[in-house]
């Protein structure tokens, strides 16, 4: 039986006050005995420290992942969050997100660096892409299909349709493949029961605890 890797993107939603209350949430919520997925938490870039002392001091096995990352160094670059700063915090770094390609015209060249400066801080790049042609720079350790249309707008890839890019992609990075695009608690298990999907990538339905959870305990 895998072990799904199961991750809510917040995205650019939530201040410190609904933090606090989503982790509250989430604990009173938690189930008894053992979570059988891996359980991860992209929030934005300023939330991930106080997260990560909440989620500590509840005891909660949720691991974090940065939204973005620069594609600098340490140094002079006004605003940056480098990989070296997410060391520590983070485990996984998302790059290529459709939302940063369209509104910050992101170039492949430029989610190469980040994948680049990801791996040599010995942080996890997931790398998404929305085709299965699309190119996939060296030193990506997950790859996650999130088709344009299904993202945020309600309607999700079919499980058979994911399961099959997966299996293209793996056939050329043999990779674990998330998807991702309008995934709710009813549909979860539906895509985690595929061959070839290792985890779900989950927008909207991260923003509220229980709907998240439902997700979680649907999978496992
Ligand atoms: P969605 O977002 O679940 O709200 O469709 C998924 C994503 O963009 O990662």
């Amino acid at each position: 039986m895998k072990r799904p890797l199961i991750i809510g993107n917040w995205k650019a939603h939530k201040d410190v006050s609904l933090v606090k209350l989503w982790v509250e949430d989430l604990a009173q919520k938690w189930p008894q005995g053992e979570v059988k997925a891996e359980i991860v938490l992209a929030p934005a870039a300023i939330h991930l420290a106080v997260l990560s002392q909440l989620l500590l001091a509840k005891n909660l096995p949720v691991k974090l992942c940065a939204q973005d990352v620069s594609i600098f160094p340490e140094g002079a670059y006004t605003g940056e969050v480098t990989a070296s700063m997410l060391v520590g915090l983070v485990d996984y770094v998302l790059v290529g997100h459709s939302e940063r390609r369209k509104y910050f015209n992101e170039s492949e060249e430029i989610l190469k660096k980040k994948v680049e400066e990801t791996y040599r801080s010995g942080l996890k790049a997931i790398y998404c892409i929305s085709e299965v042609g699309m190119s996939i720079p060296m030193g990506v350790e997950i790859i996650a299909y999130e088709p344009l249309f299904s993202i945020g707008s309600g309607k999700p890839d079919t499980p058979k349709n994911a399961d099959f890019v997966a299996g293209e992609i793996k056939k050329k990075y043999p990779t674990p493949v998330l998807y991702g695009g309008s995934v709710k608690p009813e549909i979860a298990k539906d895509f985690i029961q595929m061959q070839n999907l290792d985890g779900l990538l989950v927008g909207g339905a991260s923003l509220t605890a229980s709907d998240f959870l439902a997700i979680i305990q649907n999978v496992a």
